[in-house]
This record gives structure tokens, C-alpha cells and sequence, in this order.
């Protein structure tokens, strides 16, 4: 996989002229969703290299992350005369990301594109990686290309406008990374101020956030191997928001993640010694921002099964990534149904079910 350039912009009119020009093309696209059509749009098109770029505008949010969608996308190019040669800029969330990084990976058999998320999920997930894709069959992310981005251009003052959700959603994955990578980056984000956001301090942790993942994903960019340190709490989580999905139950997928992570710093205590106190003080930072997720034992084989389905297993096997310490990542785990219906235990009673 090619390497993408990611970009912490100081300059967006100059930082985005340069990623264009680095694409030569013969007609520009901008892909946005009705928010950033009229939240985002607006701070770019005074650039003179946006000014006969063509916009296609979608729904927002992971309801519109759909085939249906997709054909639209592909349709619209097609029809204002996009070529092999065009380029496509995405401009959004990580639904924009994935839904344009993929109708750019299959149009005429792919297309050159640039991302610019708008979202703190996007920035520091979502559109780094080459990870493409839409849901389908009520599965997420389940028809999808590794095909990366040629830049990703990360304008942290979009996030001055974020909502309170979506950025604690984003700053899940943030969490994320500080645990799978060194102890001084978990401590800066468990003490940053999350009640009186410091933008400037945010835009540096957005910077080594990213870090991290591109460190990663430069290592092994089609996920055979360590690439799997970056699903720490996501078996957990996706069965926590497949369930949220079958009781109409809206969750945003950050949090899912969060709640996740603490039932994986449980499994990573039990099987592979992760630090109990290491493991208190993030699930007590998680309860102190995200609420709780909150279900009975009835719901356990439910989940359960959810799990079994994932798509990160192989024969069946529950596949977990889990910690021996903060930065000391042990992939290919797995656990057994009784390990795992303990975890909820845990889960439950730690935070207050
Ligand atoms: N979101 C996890 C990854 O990109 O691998």
C-alpha cells in the first residue's frame, strides 16, 4: 500500500493547494454530507484551487453509509464527467472518509483522493490507514478496499465546533492509542481537562495520537499483524453497538470503544497481568466521561454471539487484542465463554449496573 502523507496544517489554504497539486488531475470533486456542506465548506472555498471543484453532497451519519449511497456517489461522478484522472477530496466525518475513500478505490477502478476530516474520530482514525468501506447486511464496514488516501490533511480548528459527543467519541481512540503505546502519552490524555477543552493542547495530543496510528499502519498495512493493537476494545465494543443497533439504542461508535476497553483491560489483567491499577484508573476515567452502557445478564449469549460473528476471527475463534502493559500489546488473544461472561460481570459491577 502506498504511503499517504498526513499533513497537521498550519496553513489550510497552502497545506491543501500543495496536496492538490501533488494529484494532477483533469477535474477536482468534493465530497460532503449536509453538516459540512454548510459547517466546513464554507472555510475552504476561497482557496483558488477549490473554486471549479464540483460538490456531491450526501446524508449524514452511519445510517447513509449504504450501497444506496455509494451508487448515488458513483452516479454523480459519472454524470458531471469525472475520469480516471478526476480527484476526489472528502471532506467530513468518518463516514465521508470511508464511503468516499471507497466510491474513489472502485470508480473506473480507482480514482486518486485526499481526505479532510471535520471530525475528531476521522483525524485521528477514521481517514489514516486506507482502511475503505460501507455497511451492508446490517454488518458494519463489511464490503470495503484497503486504499489509502494520497494525503490526509488534519485542520484541528474544526474541532472548535464539535459537539461534546462526538468529541468523547474521538477521544476514545485516542485513549486507544495512549494504551497501546507508551505509559507519558496515557498519562497526558488521562489528565487532559476534558470539561475546558485547551484547543491548542488538543491540536499536540491530535498530533501524537495520529502518530501513533501511521507508526502502525506503516508496519503492516493490510492488518496480518500488528496492525491488530489498533482493535483494543473493539470486539467487545462492536458487540455492544450491534446490540445498541438491534434495540434502537443510538450510540456513537467512540463510546462503544471506550465501554469496550474497559471490559478488554479486564480480560488483559486476568490472562496477560495488564496492572490493576493502571486498568482502575482508565475504566474510572471512561465512567467519569461516557455514562454507561448498561445491560442485564440476560443479553450476555446475545453478545456473545455478536462476538462470534465478528469479522476479525478466524475459524470461529473470538480473536482479542490485550495488554501485558501500557505499550506491550499481545494480539491473537482469544477467551473462552466463561471468561468472557465473567468480564461482563466485571464490567457490570464496576460500573454500578
Ligand atoms: N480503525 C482501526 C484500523 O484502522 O486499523
Amino acid at each position: 500500500m502506498s504511503k499517504q502523507d498526513i499533513i497537521l496544517c498550519k496553513n489550510p489554504g497552502n497545506d491543501l493547494t500543495a496536496a492538490i497539486q501533488k494529484c494532477p488531475h483533469d477535474k477536482l470533486f468534493i465530497l460532503t454530507d449536509e453538516h459540512t456542506t454548510t459547517l466546513c465548506m464554507p472555510a475552504l472555498k476561497n482557496i483558488p484551487v477549490i473554486k471549479n471543484a464540483i460538490e456531491i453532497t450526501i446524508g449524514a451519519e452511519d445510517t447513509h453509509k449504504t450501497l444506496e449511497t455509494l451508487a448515488f456517489v458513483w452516479q454523480a461522478l459519472s454524470e458531471k464527467g469525472a475520469s480516471r484522472h478526476s480527484l476526489l477530496l472528502n471532506l467530513g466525518g468518518g463516514m465521508i472518509t470511508d464511503l468516499g475513500g471507497f466510491a474513489a478505490a472502485t470508480f473506473k477502478r480507482g480514482i486518486a483522493y485526499i481526505n479532510i476530516p471535520t471530525t475528531l474520530l476521522a483525524m485521528v482514525d477514521a481517514s489514516v490507514g486506507g482502511k475503505t468501506g460501507i455497511n451492508f447486511n446490517g454488518l458494519k464496514n463489511e464490503i470495503g478496499a484497503f486504499a489509502p488516501a494520497s494525503s490526509v490533511l488534519i485542520e484541528t480548528n474544526f474541532l472548535r465546533s464539535l459537539d461534546a459527543s462526538n468529541f468523547f467519541s474521538g477521544y476514545a481512540e485516542m485513549l486507544k492509542h495512549g494504551l497501546i503505546s507508551t505509559n507519558a502519552h496515557w498519562v497526558e490524555l488521562l489528565s487532559f481537562n476534558t470539561e475546558k477543552i485547551d484547543y491548542n493542547r488538543l491540536s499536540q495530543l491530535v498530533g501524537e495520537s495520529v502518530q501513533v496510528k501511521e507508526g502502525i499502519v506503516l508496519q503492516d498495512p493490510f492488518e496480518h499483524g500488528i496492525r491488530k493493537a489498533l482493535n483494543l476494545g473493539h470486539t467487545v465494543g462492536h458487540a455492544f453497538e450491534s446490540l445498541a443497533l438491534a434495540e434502537n439504542r443510538h450510540i456513537l461508535h467512540g463510546y462503544a470503544v471506550a465501554w469496550g476497553i474497559v471490559c478488554e483491560l479486564y480480560l488483559s489483567h486476568v490472562k496477560t497481568g495488564f496492572p490493576r491499577d493502571k486498568m482502575r484508573q482508565t475504566i474510572q476515567f471512561i465512567k467519569d466521561n461516557y455514562g454507561i452502557f448498561s445491560f442485564d445478564c440476560k443479553k450476555y449469549e446475545r453478545l456473545y454471539e455478536y462476538m462470534l460473528h465478528d469479522k476479525k476471527n478466524t475459524a470461529g475463534i473470538i480473536n482479542f487484542t490485550l495488554l501485558k502493559e501500557i505499550g506491550d500489546v499481545s494480539i491473537n488473544q482469544t477467551a473462552n465463554k466463561d471468561d468472557i461472561f465473567e468480564m461482563f460481570d466485571f464490567y457490570r459491577e464496576c460500573m454500578g449496573l
